[in-house]
């Protein structure tokens, strides 16, 4: 019989001291297929640790895609198709020994829609933890990875109650705790504003940027406002008449909010498309 001793093996230790401790991911001629349909282009980036990431582009260019490279959610729809380097502390996430489930441990991922299970706050969190063999406290984890997410002081007292009884901005707060109780390095999240009113969106944004001290946190968003406060960088992607999307610019949030070196990053910036 197989026991767990440790909270979960980690087979990428030995990488992560040869890497960059500024860079987690490090990109390399990423293309992307779905069918015959190629849909991202010899995408080359770094994305540092510890840093808001935004990618900002007009619908269809390929933001979600790429962001599902990078814990291989891709993996799960049929016909996508990935060539290239995705290095990970210095790892190719697809490299056949790499398991896509602990990776997505390492990489957790927080969608537009707020997706809790139809079970209570508490097991929302404990949940995830559960399946990837965590024996500790599971009361302490889950009032920790509450806390993280900001959510603790407003559900304390009502632990056992569903879900998706929350508001809108709630659910998606749970959903982060939830991605935080299996101590991710990276924290993917696609648009996750988009759904919420505006107050819940800034209560959001506080979080990332809290979040930020400890966590890498990727974001795919449509509103440039909310890149512009909430980022350190920022991604500008754009597909062209072939409909494959690639990256015409990337930078400091400021250089590209302030002096964009290409043009289509200015016009769309200043919402002359998309
Ligand atoms: N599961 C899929 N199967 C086939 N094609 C897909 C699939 N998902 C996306 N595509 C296509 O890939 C391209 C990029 O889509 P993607 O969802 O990554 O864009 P996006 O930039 O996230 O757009 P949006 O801003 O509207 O969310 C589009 O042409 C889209 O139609
Ligand atoms: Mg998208």
């Amino acid at each position: 019989m197989i026991t767990k001793t440790r909270w979960v093996p980690d087979m990428f230790e030995e990488r992560q001291r040869q890497s960059s401790p500024d860079v987690v991911y490090q990109i390399r001629g990423l293309n992307v297929w779905y069918g015959a349909q190629q849909v991202l282009r010899d995408i080359t980036l770094d994305i540092p640790r510890n840093r808001i990431t935004a990618i900002i582009g007009p619908s269809g260019c390929g933001k979600s895609t790429f962001l599902r490279t990078l814990n291989r959610m891709n993996d799960l729809i049929p016909g996508a198709r990935v060539e290239g380097e995705v290095l990970l502390d210095g790892q190719n996430i697809y490299a056949p020994e790499v398991d896509p489930v602990l990776l997505r441990r390492r990489v957790g991922m927080v969608f537009q829609k707020p997706n809790p299970f139809p079970k209570s706050i508490y097991e929302n969190v404990a949940w995830a933890a559960r399946i990837h063999g965590y024996r500790g406290n599971m009361d302490e984890l889950v009032e920790w990875a509450l806390r993280q997410a900001a959510l603790w002081d407003e559900v304390k007292d009502k632990l056992d109650q569903p879900g998706i009884a929350l508001s809108g901005g709630q659910q998606q707060r749970l959903c982060i705790a939830r991605a935080l109780a299996v101590k991710p390095e990276v924290l993917l999240m696609d648009e996750p504003a988009s759904a919420l009113d505006p107050i819940a969106t800034l209560r959001i944004e506080d979080l990332m940027r809290d979040l930020a001290r400890e966590y890498t946190i990727v974001v795919v968003t449509h509103n440039m406002q909310q890149a512009a406060r909430v980022s350190d960088l920022t991604v500008f992607m754009l597909a062209g008449e072939d409909r494959v999307g690639t990256i015409i610019e990337y930078g400091p949030t400021q250089e590209i909010f302030t002096n964009p070196r290409d043009k289509r990053t200015e016009d769309y910036i200043t919402g002359r498309f998309g």
